[in-house]
């Protein structure tokens, strides 16, 4: 579905390179759910702003079902690390904004407004339809954000650490969601987190990256079965011996020293 060839790249500040993303090979398969974890600053959501179209590789290709990704890309939703809800619209309006444009604009009106409620419903934002931005909790915008990127039903969700500042508990009540959600749908999902439990409940794949220049320093196949209970998942001792496996190589990452931030 993604196809990373190769590729790197380097930032500059001023005439100071950072070399963010070292070259990476990585084949995102149709239909999984992939979950990318690595240290602050490895190149994680560079990874995303190239897949998004919103950023060119420095060197190598990226292509998207084998084309090489120019301009935005229009197939793929994005939830971004940073909160980028519309200020002046509310709720219901942010979540409707995809299914304004481009094809989604030929939807009937009762269908977007059908999926919106749904969406909204689902992530558990109902009463506050009305709500502007501002006047929400920083949960309830990420929540607000994940809804308009699913609203949209794209054939590949990119999302970034959509989970990272909820409580506990609330973080488990979404992932369950999430995964009701995608599990059947045949959707491929990039799901970047700081989370190692998280990235091994929910995903097909892990992939954890190195320090700056990120690297993909090892890949698991998280044979677990589905459909999946996140509440519980964690207690399974296959979970352990994943968990184990994929801390080891953090850890020697972070120990060599080159997790430098
Ligand atoms: N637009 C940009 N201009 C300059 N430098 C950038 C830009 N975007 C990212 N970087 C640099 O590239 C490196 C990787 O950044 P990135 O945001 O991809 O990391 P990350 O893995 O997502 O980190 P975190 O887990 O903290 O979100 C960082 O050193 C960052 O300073
Ligand atoms: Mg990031």
């Amino acid at each position: 579905m993604v196809e990373f060839d190769d590729v790197s790249k380097v930032f500059f500040k001023g005439t100071v390179p950072i070399q963010a993303l070292g070259r990476l090979n990585l084949s995102v398969r149709e239909g999984e759910l992939l979950a990318v974890v690595g240290p602050s600053g490895c190149g994680k959501s560079t990874l995303l702003n190239m897949t998004a179209g919103l950023m060119k590789p420095g060197t190598g290709a990226i292509r998207y079902k084998g084309q090489a990704i120019s301009g935005a890309n229009t197939q793929v939703a994005y939830v971004t690390q940073k909160d980028n809800l519309l200020p002046w619209r509310s709720v219901e309006q942010n979540i409707r904004l995809p299914l304004e444009m481009g094809p989604h604009k030929r939807l009937s009106e009762a269908e977007k407004r059908e999926r919106v409620a749904r969406y909204i419903a689902m992530v558990g934002l109902k009463g506050f339809e009305k709500h502007y931005p501002k006047e929400l909790s920083g949960g309830m915008r990420k929540r607000a954000q994940l809804a308009r990127s699913l609203v949209y039903e794209p054939d590949t969700l990119l999302m970034d650490e959509p989970f990272g500042a909820l409580d506990a508990q609330l973080k488990l009540m979404l992932q369950a969601e999430l995964l009701k959600t995608w599990e059947g749908s045949g959707k491929t999902l990039i799901f970047v987190t700081h989370d190692l439990t998280e990235a091994i409940s929910l995903a097909d794949r892990v992939i954890v990256m190195s320090g700056r220049p990120g690297r993909i320093i090892a890949i698991a196949d998280i044979r677990l079965p589905r459909p999946r209970d996140v509440f519980h998942i964690r207690f399974q001792p296959e979970f352990g011996d994943y968990f184990e496996e994929l801390w080891a190589a953090l850890k020697q990452d972070l120990a060599s020293g080159e997790a430098a931030t």
